[in-house]
């Protein structure tokens, strides 16, 4: 018997908070730090947010202040360069992080140890050790930190899960990820902010601990391509498909091994990433093969595969496609028979198989259609929801920290050109186990 995927429905939910009055207990209030390409976006989507507040906001370029002023309408915003000047404030409840990837762990560790809940940007770490500071930080000082790769809340994902519950696909074998990308902003040439200077902007301290080189608005801008400061396409990419499958199949562990192969095959501007990676995993004995390319356009999709089905999810919706996993028709082994006993075994197939004229199985296929898997406010609310009620999120610490070694690890076979596999007893890559 198939499953029913049509009676796997959510029920719909109301938006969250709409048509409520806001009480004083339900008010957030919260700095940003950061307010760049994705710091705006999260900005202006948590304000959009019932009782949000944006009390201040930090950035090292002084020209995201004003864009954080013009986000949240107020002139009049606290703005500072030192994030600590935020941390050191009685009255916020959290803080929301969107700076590049290597800022990640100092600022979440100084967060919470400030007493601040935080919703850090994915992924989660620039390095494995990393994400166990962030890790501890979080569990020794009873903070709430919820990791931004928003999928994890949007009700595709929610919707593909239950319907992986329910055994549509049965026990998933094999998982496909990819995404390709053809275009200079799709490979992170973006152009730095024309008046970016080292007047209006804190060089040095942006740098952090990393080679000293003189000031360069594109390696602020385009950071993503060099290993010092990002994590490649494995952190900018593939660390939302992987969150989204480890929520969906409901894992939450780091893979057993990766091996990965790629190159910079198009864009050769001095970037140390690659601009073309494939991975193979493997999660539990189950392999999960992920192709992320910077050369190609093609359409992002995570393709689940089980013995029942197929399900494809992509960013506005869900492709279900049952299979009953039997013969149709007599084998093509019978091409091997002499003629007699052929037709005998067709004729004996035919007899035992073939459904009486008029009732051929039609088969069923299933489309969801929804909201974008990238809409940031579902996360974000589910973010303030457990800053308020204490209750624990899904993409906390710890699932973060899965997500963000996966993609360590694809970045450390790729450099060290063979397979490396997680060592889960001293909590590092090895080359062997
Ligand atoms: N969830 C998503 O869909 C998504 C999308 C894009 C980016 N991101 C993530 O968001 C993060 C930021 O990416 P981006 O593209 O916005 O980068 P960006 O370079 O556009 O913006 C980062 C900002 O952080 C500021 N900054 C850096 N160090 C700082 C510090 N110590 N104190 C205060 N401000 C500091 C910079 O001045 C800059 O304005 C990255 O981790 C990225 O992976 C997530």
């Amino acid at each position: 018997m198939l499953p029913n995927a049509r009676g796997a429905t959510l029920e719909p939910q109301p938006q969250p908070g709409a048509g409520k009055a806001v009480g004083a207990n339900d008010r957030i209030r919260f700095g940003i730090i950061g307010v760049g390409m994705e710091g705006s976006n999260v900005l202006a989507s948590a304000l959009s947010l019932p009782g949000a507040e944006c009390v201040a906001a930090a950035d090292l370029y002084d020209g995201r202040h004003t864009l954080a002023k013009e986000i949240t309408g107020n002139p009049n915003l606290p703005t500072t360069r030192r994030y600590h000047d935020i941390l050191d404030r009685k009255d916020i409840d959290c803080v929301l992080v969107a700076v590049p990837d290597f800022w990640h762990r100092q600022i979440v560790v100084d967060a919470c140890e400030a007493g601040k809940d935080v919703y850090c940007e994915k992924p989660m770490s620039h390095t494995v050790a990393e994400g166990f500071d962030m890790v501890q930080a979080a569990e020794q000082h009873n903070r709430v930190v919820q990791v931004g790769a928003q999928r994890v809340s949007s009700v595709l994902c929610a919707k593909a899960r239950e319907m992986v519950r329910g055994g549509a696909i049965g026990e998933v074998n094999m998982v496909e990820l990819t995404l390709g990308r053809n275009s200079p902003t799709g490979a992170w040439e973006y152009p730095p902010p024309p008046d970016l200077s080292a007047a209006n902007f804190d060089w040095d301290t942006w740098l952090k601990d990393t080679p000293k080189i003189p000031f360069n608005p594109d390696r602020f801008a385009r950071w993503r391509c060099w290993r010092d400061y990002g994590t490649g396409v494995a952190g900018d990419l593939m660390v939302h498909l992987i969150s989204a499958m480890l929520f969906t199949l409901d894992w939450n562990e780091p893979p057993r091994s990766a091996l990965s192969l790629g190159g910079i095959y198009r864009w050769k501007d001095g970037r140390d990433m690659p601009d073309l990676q494939t991975v193979l995993f493997d999660y539990h004995g189950i392999p999960v093969y992920i192709r992320l390319g910077l050369s190609t356009e093609t359409p992002e999709t995570a393709r689940y595969m089980g013995p029942k089905g197929v399900l494809d999810t992509t960013e506005f919706g869900i492709h279900y496609s049952p299979q009953a996993g039997i013969d149709t028709d007599p084998s093509y082994y019978d091409s091997s028979y002499p003629a007699k006993m052929r037709q005998e075994y067709v004729k004996e197939w035919h007899e035992e198989h073939d459904p009486p004229p008029g009732k051929e199985p039609l088969t069923e296929q299933t489309l969801y259609a929804g909201d974008d898997w990238d809409d940031l406010r579902p996360h974000i609310w589910t973010f303030f929801e457990s800053v308020k009620t204490r209750r624990p999120n899904v993409e906390n610490a710890v699932f973060g920290n899965h997500a963000a070694i996966a993609c360590h690890m694809a970045n450390l076979s790729y450099f060290q050109k063979r397979q490396v596999f997680w060592d889960s007893s001293t909590r590092t890559v090895k080359d062997s186990l």
